[in-house]
């Protein structure tokens, strides 16, 4: 077996060039990890036209790329920029479906209506692309539905071609609740034999399913935690997809996410405005009082404060923390700093708490990447009352930054968070089961009188959430291992 693997990650984020969640954290951060283990890690996302061409210098490398799609042929270009000193990311350039604001949908959240074709050619444009760089992958590792084709492309498209003859396929879920699913309209563009648009494979009730077909076709699938792949294998879960995962037997599996600790460390992080660590806690404080004043929260460093950063989807569970988070400022000593953006009516009701509840309620709707890690900085609890969670990373920065998270025990919140024990202090955060009202008032009411009652367990949990490690070189010690089990293993699954 090859020492040194030749990966290309297929993704329709990175970060720090385009961004609308975690999976740009983790398409960013993991093939650096990687190339630190010895391998070769090439990224190609799409050339979207809010990404800034000359803040990143990027370059355009290749004059007209002809990709043959179903039943045309797309010309494209390509840039590239260095991602790190080692890893080469590239663009794809099709102006006819990247060049709009939003990545998958409008202003006005609609998803684009030709999202399948963008991302269908996305997904092959990839092996044209490592043709024309001459660059040989062992493994093509995709993230979600909007690269799973190229798990198809790889096996009935370039199964007998000799530069992708040994090229395995890996396919990432990070959120079973996003499939792509398309009118069999499109079916023409993607270029794949008929046989394939069964209920085994690509077809869903009539329709195409994008991370269906991934599913089937990957060597491997992975998703981000552990508990979520147990989750994933149950109805309740699955999105409709428990099934085909638990056909996949162990080459279906969980690995956590990792965290990268020069971008969210406490201690060197200059979007804070006041550095610590765990033996320096104090400056913590500080960076409470200024987040106090910046969200116009009544300053006052011996009232706590629970964060919220997030997209506000249904996955995120805040319906039914709206639902009780008055009661909650109502009845109990404590403020709340939220930053978010989403669901519409989401956002006008945490926006008018901030005036009903002037001084205890601070929110500030949008996307602030700053701000995000003020918040990490100068809170004392991070809440994720998650619906279902495929990993999170908020809670584990939270875990860095002495912020004890408030989760609910569902998947990677609960593989990541250590309950805490009120005889000895022991544990990272404060977990519930049910996604009730209740339950997020109770457990709220826990971590508070922790705060107040139980100084010492406080402090104790903060000091070993600090000292928590998660980096990515572990997770992508466990990514190589599963590479290279597929790689002896037989590639001729379809
Ligand atoms: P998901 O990918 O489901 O949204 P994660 O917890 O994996 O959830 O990742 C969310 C990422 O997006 C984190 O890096 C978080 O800081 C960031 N994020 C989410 N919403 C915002 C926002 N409004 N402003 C800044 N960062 C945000
Ligand atoms: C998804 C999930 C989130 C996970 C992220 C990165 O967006 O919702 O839980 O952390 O992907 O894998």
């Amino acid at each position: 077996m090859k020492k040194k693997l030749n990966i290309l990650f297929i993704a329709s984020e990175c970060a720090p060039y385009a961004k609308t969640g975690g999976l740009s954290d983790v398409v960013s951060a993991l093939p650096i990890a990687l190339t630190n283990l010895g391998h070769n890690v090439k990224i190609v996302i799409p050339k979207y036209s809010s990404i800034d061409t000359k803040k990143i210098n990027m370059k355009k490398i290749l004059l007209p790329m002809c990709v043959h799609m179903g039943n045309c042929e797309e010309w494209c270009s390509v840039y590239s920029t260095q991602h790190n000193k080692n890893v080469t990311i590239y663009f794809i350039e099709y102006e006819k479906y990247f060049n709009r604001d939003g990545l998958y949908h409008d202003s006005k959240m609609n998803d684009f209506i030709d999202n399948p074709k963008r991302f269908a050619l996305l997904s092959n444009a990839a092996f044209q692309l490592c043709k024309d760089i001459n660059y040989k992958p062992d493994v093509i590792h995709s993230h979600d539905w909007q690269s799973a084709l190229s798990m198809i492309y790889l096996k009935e498209w370039y199964e007998d071609d000799p530069y992708f003859k040994n090229t395995i396929g890996a396919l990432t879920i990070h959120n079973i609740g996003y499939q792509g699913k398309y009118p069999y309209e499109n079916f023409g563009y993607l270029g794949f034999s008929d046989r394939l648009f069964n209920p085994n494979i690509l077809e869903d009730f009539g329709d195409i399913n994008f991370l269906k077909g991934g599913i089937h076709y990957a060597d491997i699938v992975n998703t981000v935690s552990p508990k979520y792949a147990e989750e994933t294998k149950t109805e309740e879960y699955s999105h409709g997809m428990h099934t085909f995962l638990i056909d996949k037997k162990d080459k279906y599996f969980g690995i956590l996410n990792g965290i990268d600790y020069e971008q969210w460390n406490p201690d060197i992080d200059k979007l804070i405005p006041y550095n610590y660590d765990e033996n320096n806690i104090s400056e913590k404080s500080k960076c409470k009082l200024f987040l106090q004043e910046k969200i116009n929260l009544k300053k006052d460093e011996n009232i706590p404060i629970i964060g919220i950063i997030s997209r506000f989807a249904s996955q995120k569970g805040l319906n039914v923390l709206a639902s009780v988070i008055e009661k909650v400022v109502m009845d109990i000593k404590v403020q709340f700093a939220i930053l978010g953006s989403g669901d519409k009516s989401l956002e006008n009701y945490f926006q008018s708490l901030t005036l009903k509840y002037s001084g205890k309620i601070g929110a500030f709707i949008g996307y602030d990447n700053q701000l995000a890690h003020q918040i990490e900085a100068g809170v004392d609890f991070f809440i994720m009352p998650s619906l279902y969670e495929p990993c999170g990373l908020n809670q584990i920065y939270s875990l860095k930054y002495g912020t004890l998270p408030i989760v609910r025990a569902t998947g990677g919140l609960d593989d990541t968070i250590e309950q805490y024990n009120e005889n000895t202090g022991d544990g990272t955060g404060f977990k519930f089961n049910d996604l009730t009202p209740q339950a997020i008032y109770d457990t709220i009411g826990w971590a508070v009188s922790t705060f107040y009652d139980r100084k010492k367990h406080f402090q104790k949990m903060r000091k070993t959430a600090m000292k928590k490690n998660f980096s990515w070189k572990q997770s992508a010690e466990k990514y190589v291992d599963a590479y290279k089990k597929a790689l002896e293993g037989n590639k001729n699954i379809s």
